[in-house]
């Protein structure tokens, strides 16, 4: 790896391959060993942009392998234990000589996943979120993770986020990259709105794509354990397991406010506008659509 290829964003980031890392958590050597990472046809990948919905279809995921096993205590693993990034190496877990089916987690661009994942054709899961949401979650996520730096304000978050000066970079890169290389997976696409809006067919549409038959209890008993309010009161699914040099919580929860159109309480109108001019000059023509305020989801 060429030295010059790593630019340097601020105290926390630095951009790499066209994409963003957390300084201290990944080697830029390592993401090229990536590519050659070995790809068993039972593994299942969810990707993501951050703030969009990752460890609630993580918790889902591995719900529905786990209702699979014969009837056994709740594990008391956390869910980078039961999904581990694949980016980055948790000290204490050897992620690769795992059983199968090995479930992955993964923020990265389509252009970096191993090439196994494209040649296996690999289940792969990509949530997407409405971006203003995104963008507030993120802006509260940043003032809580002590390896990002705090926006002086929402204007400067605003700012990076259109520069994509933040983790994994520009969001539209990301979408946009997935959505059009979307026939070289074997790929579901899902939003976080619609898992919003019906959770149950969310759930189902899953479980069908991992080609499972789970009967209704089964399935209803995933749901459940997925809401909202049940994940902020279990600590494995809620990230109250990172340490307090990780994660402030005394700054904010994880699970912060988990609905759709929150971002009205954030930006102002002129920031809105100028948003909205760049969503639609960078997503025209890709096949996804947001839905931008919790009503036009409950009118539905
Ligand atoms: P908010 O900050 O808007 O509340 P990620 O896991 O990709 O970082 O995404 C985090 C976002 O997903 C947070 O959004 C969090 O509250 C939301 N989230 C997590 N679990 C959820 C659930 N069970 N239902 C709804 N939203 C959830």
């Amino acid at each position: 790896m060429a030295s010059s290829e790593v630019e340097i964003l601020d105290d926390y980031l630095f951009k790499y391959k066209g994409y963003v890392f957390i300084r201290d958590e990944v080697q830029p050597e390592y993401i090229d060993s990536l590519e050659n990472f070995e790809i068993r046809d039972s593994d299942v990948f969810l990707v993501t942009y951050p703030k969009s919905g990752t460890v609630w279809t993580q918790n889902i995921v591995t719900m529905l392998y786990e209702s699979e096993l014969p009837p056994a205590p709740p594990t008391s693993d956390t869910t980078f234990q039961r999904m581990p990034w694949l980016e980055y190496i948790q000290k204490d877990q050897d992620i690769i000589n795992r059983p199968s089916p090995r479930l992955f987690a993964s923020h990265l661009g389509h252009y970096l996943m191993p090439q196994g994942v494209k040649d296996k054709q690999i289940k792969v899961i990509y949530v997407s979120r409405n971006p203003k949401d995104v963008l507030v979650s993120y802006y509260h996520f940043a003032k809580i993770m002590a390896k990002l730096e705090t926006p002086k304000d929402f204007d400067d978050m605003l700012d990076r986020f259109e520069e994509g000066r933040v983790i994994c970079g520009s969001w539209f890169d990301h979408v946009c990259g997935w959505y059009n290389h979307r026939d070289d997976f074997n790929i579901l696409f899902l939003t976080y709105e619609e898992m919003i809006k019906d959770l149950r067919a969310a759930v189902v549409k899953i479980s069908q794509f991992l080609g499972k038959t789970l009967d209704a209890a089964t399935i209803d008993h995933v749901v459940e354990k997925a809401t909202f309010g049940n994940m902020k009161s279990d600590p494995r699914a809620n990230y109250d397991f990172l340490p307090e040099d990780v994660m402030d919580k005394r700054q904010g929860a994880f699970l912060r406010k988990g609905t759709v159109g929150d971002w009205k309480n954030t930006f102002t109108v002129a920031q809105s506008e100028r948003f909205d001019q760049i969503f639609r000059e960078k997503m025209k023509g890709l096949p996804v659509q947001y839905s931008w305020d919790i009503s036009e989801i409950k009118q539905a």
